[in-house]
């Protein structure tokens, strides 16, 4: 059976993609240092036969020892601070976590293949967000240049340079992929779809940023770990990946589709779940999308779910397991993060 390790496998695609690879019979170790939330609701009930969980940072040395000890065909790495706003609000951890995290795995994996002389492929979870502002109808390639606009998007694109570099200069087998939005279920709370949905349910009205004009590609999570392992089966060393869906919809047409969604089912709502535009985020970036035909047609991936179907299987996941809701703090998750002072 071959082993894999997966850094932020308590996180929203962590916990996704942990299921994926146990369900394809992988032996799953799972690195996190578990920051946000104390225990996996997502994870409960897995099979622990094939399973392994480590409370660690990824800037730990003892990276090294799991790697010795299991002797992994791959690493996945997912564990990230991912929240925008929550980088505007406190990028320090995002260096330490983006940046000096992966350069800690870097490492790591040099120091194990001058050791054991084996093999080990890195697939790096990066973001489409790297490419910064999309204006008009165009489409970031893998190509295009790193235009980062929030101390989240240049952790993430430092990681990816940093990672490229250890591809050419120590030939470590790495692969990025840049995915754009995803959705499903276990997303955190403070993200985007999951507020609306916690709000409709709660009868509060539901925030959009600015005028709700923003646009982004959405990915459903399944897509996305299916994706990853593609990348991962089939990938080519030092290469880039978009994963992509080309579902592009604007906040605000995000949120009436899913009231509709909402509507449709009979579901009844509460007389505060209204849009209430407020405050923008700072430096918000326009538009996100990316050209995904690198992957669709070398490595044969396309996405499958439907989106519609995909959002209504996401709010019925949340409204059948609401005590999910109950693992994140009040205090950190439900309040409004990156208004600059
Ligand atoms: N969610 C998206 O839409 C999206 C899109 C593209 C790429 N990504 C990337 O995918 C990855 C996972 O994103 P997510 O949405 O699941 O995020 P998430 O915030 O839900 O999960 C991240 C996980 O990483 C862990 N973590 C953070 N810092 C760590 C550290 N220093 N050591 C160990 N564990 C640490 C956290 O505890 C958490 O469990 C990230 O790298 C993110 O940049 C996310």
């Amino acid at each position: 059976m071959k082993k894999v390790i997966v850094t932020g496998g308590n996180g929203f695609i962590g916990s996704n993609l942990v299921n994926f690879l146990l369900k394809k019979n992988y032996f799953v170790i799972n690195i996190d240092n578990n920051k946000y939330v104390k225990a996996n609701y997502l994870l409960k009930n897995i099979n622990r036969k094939k399973y392994r969980f480590y409370k660690l940072d990824i800037n730990s040395s003892k990276i090294f020892k799991i790697l010795i000890k299991f002797k992994p065909d791959a690493i996945f790495n997912l564990a990230a601070e991912t929240h925008v706003d929550r980088s505007i609000e406190a990028p320090k951890d995002f260096i330490n976590s983006n940046i000096l995290g992966t350069f800690n795995i870097l490492e790591q994996i040099r120091n194990y293949k001058k050791k054991l002389k084996k093999k080990i492929k890195l697939i790096h979870v990066s973001t489409d967000e790297v490419y910064g502002d999309i204006l008009g109808k165009d489409k970031s390639t893998e190509n295009s240049p790193y235009q980062p606009s929030s101390p989240y998007s240049a952790s993430k694109a430092s990681a990816d340079h940093l990672i490229k570099s250890y591809a050419r200069t120590y030939g470590i087998d790495a692969m990025i992929s840049n995915c754009c939005n995803n959705y499903g279920p276990g997303q955190f709370p403070e993200k985007f779809i999951p507020t609306l949905i916690f709000n409709i349910l709660n009868n509060s009205p539901l925030p959009i940023y600015g005028k709700g004009k923003n646009t982004r590609e959405w990915i459903h999570v399944e897509d996305h770990c299916n994706g990853l392992f593609t990348i991962y089966k089939k990938g080519k060393n030092a290469e880039n990946y978009n994963i992509g869906s080309g579902n592009n919809i604007s906040n605000l047409n995000l949120t009436k589709l899913l009231l509709k969604i909402v509507n449709k089912n009979k579901i009844l709502i509460g007389k505060k779940v209204t849009i209430k535009f407020v405050k923008d985020r700072p430096g918000h970036d326009f538009r996100y999308a990316i050209n995904s035909n690198k992957i669709r047609k070398k490595l044969k991936w396309r996405p499958a779910k439907n989106f519609e179907r995909g959002l209504k299987e996401t709010f019925d996941w949340y409204l059948y397991n609401y005590n999910f809701f109950n693992y994140f703090s009040k205090k950190k998750f439900f309040k409004r993060l990156g208004l600059k002072k």
